[in-house]
């Protein structure tokens, strides 16, 4: 697996520290995570080692939320709870309003184990919105049973919940099949010319409204996510399938149908890599609020990645360093770690870019260049190829950024290597 970094795959020599912020730092060249050492965490806690800075999280949501609050139309926030679950994370997202308050951060789940999760963790019911797919009357069951809101995405889901709960309050998902994506991204996962498995498109919607209108349902949301990792640049093509979903929301409420939501999703970018910019908030709520404020509706959305992703990294120790090429020229020298794509799978699956920082050098110039290899026994255990970092030697410890979403909420036991530990950073230690 190669990472996907553009450029030449030559060993560089410029520090690339786009990842300082504050939270996450070198001092003395030394990686400060909450500002504790990485590496003192990381010989105290033993490796593989989650290390999460909770004020980051904090810091990241309240910053979509005073954006939302600053276009001056109704909004709420929720907590995509696929992308990061675990209890202490879960307590501070919690602790930043009071329930019923547009303050407080709803969950957003999609299956019965997340309803059960959300609301064992004091998430009321209310403030829970549920939007999965291929939902089974035994997934309904639990999800009626508990009280929390319903977007069903297809008309198939809209007849079965129909049956279900004849009479009953429910949200449709829509599909506006134009992209948010960019063109050379390639990436419409969700909405774009290419059928996806998700929401009810345009041309059916009268049929959905049928189907609804004759099983007594009223629908109160129409939920639409479009996006995946869009940053700044992104926002044209944003705009354009928020505008086609406006115009299907439109079309809902022209129908008689009482919505008082528009929920946009997730899909909003943490940067990756160098030369990225942070997607702009205020860029972002604009456009929502440009189509969807005409409507005189709650707009919502529902990230995972932007809140949580750099908030964690992923510590581990270089065990090998050896040159694994056949002229011995260097060319294909292997750094093993103490990690597997059991506990970081954002390269092996998703082919992501993932940034790596040698802890005890964290702005140092990178001039060497090693694949990046797990501990998993399977040959695409990798992390990147060719990728530059300054000299390593075994004994190091490495931190993988951007492991903050959709990391740990995936970890599995592959190979029976065990849960990696992990530290909260409740707070932010004067540096
Ligand atoms: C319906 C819905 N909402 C929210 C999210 C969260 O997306 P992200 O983590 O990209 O913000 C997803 C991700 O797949 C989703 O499918």
């Amino acid at each position: 697996m190669s990472s996907p970094e553009p450029g030449p795959s030559i060993p560089q020599d410029h520090p690339r520290t786009w990842w300082q912020r504050p939270g996450l730092e070198p001092r003395e060249g030394h990686l400060l995570v909450a500002g504790r050492g990485a590496e003192a965490l990381a010989r105290a806690h033993g490796t593989p080692l989650f290390v999460y800075d909770l004020t980051n999280v904090e810091e990241n949501v309240r910053a979509l939320q005073a954006a939302m609050a600053r276009t001056g139309a109704p909004w709420k926030v929720r907590w995509a709870l696929k992308a990061q679950r675990e209890p202490e994370v879960l307590a501070r997202v919690h602790a930043i309003g009071a329930p019923g308050t547009p303050e407080f951060v709803g969950l957003d789940v999609c299956s019965p184990g997340e309803v059960a999760h959300g609301l064992a963790r004091g998430f009321p019911a209310t403030e829970i919105s549920y939007t999965g797919t291929n939902v089974s009357d035994r997934d309904l069951d639990v999800i009626l049973e508990s009280g929390a809101h319903l977007n069903v995405d297809l008309i198939s889901q809209l007849q079965r919940y129909g049956r279900r709960n004849r009479g009953g309050t429910l949200g449709i998902r829509v599909n506006p099949r134009v992209s948010a994506a960019r063109p050379e991204s390639g990436i419409s996962y969700y909405s774009g010319e290419r059928p996806t498995k998700f929401g009810i498109y345009p041309e059916r919607l009268d049929e959905a409204l049928a189907v609804a209108r004759s099983c007594d349902l009223t629908i109160d949301t129409v939920h639409f996510h479009v996006g995946h990792h869009l940053l700044t640049d992104d926002l044209p093509a944003f705009d354009r399938a928020v505008a086609a979903a406006a115009a299907m929301a439109r079309r809902v409420i022209d129908a008689g149908c009482p919505v008082v939501e528009v929920n946009a999703g997730g899909g909003l970018a943490a940067i990756m890599q160098q030369g990225q910019e942070p997607l702009d908030l205020d860029a972002y709520a604009g456009v929502l609020a440009k189509h969807l404020g005409p409507l005189d509706v709650t707009i919502a959305c529902e990230p995972g990645e932007m809140f949580a992703k750099n908030a964690g990294v992923l510590l581990a120790e270089v065990v090998t360093v050896e040159d694994r090429s056949r002229a011995g020229d260097g060319s294909a020298v292997f750094a093993g770690l103490t990690c597997g794509w059991n506990v970081m799978h954002l390269a092996f699956v998703y082919h992501e870019f993932v940034e790596t920082v040698l802890c005890r050098a964290a702005d140092a110039p990178r001039t060497a260049a090693y694949t990046l290899a797990g501990h998993i026994n399977e040959g695409p255990d990798l992390f990147a190829e060719d990728y530059p970092l300054p000299p390593l030697a075994e004994g190091d410890v490495v931190a993988i950024l951007g492991v903050g979403a959709y990391c740990q909420a995936n970890w599995h036991p592959h190979c029976l290597r065990p849960f990696p530990g992990v530290v909260w950073c409740e707070d932010r230690l004067a540096t």
